[in-house]
């Protein structure tokens, strides 16, 4: 078969940030804009993108009165993310389409690593070994205060309690703020700051502007 018919891979985009940050409403707009632009595209999300994955995320995000070492929430996150990778994640990327995923392994180490004290080298092997090396082509992180995070929270169509990792203090999700620049620091080729006290419009845009050349110039 010549070159040029092999179909190229699907790059995989993953976007993260604390509670509040807009992650979900960007990743609804960037699956918009591509798909405007015929760039198939799948979105999904971590916990969850799978039967399996969502029951672990019922656990993980609402059994309050279970306790739950870092170990184990760790342990738990990473059985449904190798669960994704394995059903939705490769599959996609393989049939050439752009996944869009809401949190990936970032996620574990900046949460159960950095701010929960999980061994960062355990995480590190175990992340490796639960994705089969899938590293992303791009990660976005939507860096906003805690408080205004918070803020957007409280300031949902769809207010609900907060779910057990929401639940934590201030306190720690500052901690998860500086982890993820912490990461974005150590990976400056990969990840990408974004500023997400902007007007929505305008992190979308900020976001479109990394994106797009990513998906147009890949040979
Ligand atoms: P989130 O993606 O923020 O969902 P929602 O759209 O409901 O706001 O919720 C997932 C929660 O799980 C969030 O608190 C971050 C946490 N999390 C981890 O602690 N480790 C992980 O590896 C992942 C994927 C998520």
């Amino acid at each position: 078969m010549p070159l040029s018919t092999v179909a190229k891979r699907g790059l995989l985009i993953t976007f993260e940030g604390i509670e509040g940050c807009g992650k979900s409403t960007q990743v609804r707009l960037a699956e918009k804009a591509l798909l405007q632009r015929q760039i198939p595209c799948v979105v999904t999300r971590e916990p969850g993108g799978t039967p399996l994955g969502e029951a672990i995320r019922d656990i993980l995000l609402h059994a309050k009165d279970l306790a739950m070492t870092p170990l184990s929430e760790f342990l738990l996150f990473s059985a449904a993310r190798h669960q994704h990778v394995t059903a939705v994640i490769h599959p996609a990327i393989e049939a050439s389409q752009t996944v869009l995923c809401d949190r990936y392994y970032d996620a574990s180490t900046v949460y159960q690593g950095f701010s929960r004290g999980v061994d960062l080298n355990f995480i590190h092997r175990l992340n490796q070994a639960v994705t089969d090396k899938l590293v992303p082509d791009l990660t976005f992180i939507l860096d906003v205060p805690v408080a205004i995070g918070r803020q957007r929270i409280l300031q949902r169509k769809t207010a609900r309690e907060p779910d057990r990792i929401e639940s934590y203090d201030l306190s720690f999700h500052e901690s998860v703020r500086q982890g993820y620049l912490q990461l974005a620091e150590s990976e400056p080729t990969r990840i990408c700051v974004v500023d997400a006290g902007q007007p929505v419009t305008e992190v979308h845009a900020a976001i479109m502007k990394l994106l797009l050349p990513k998906l147009t110039n890949e040979d």
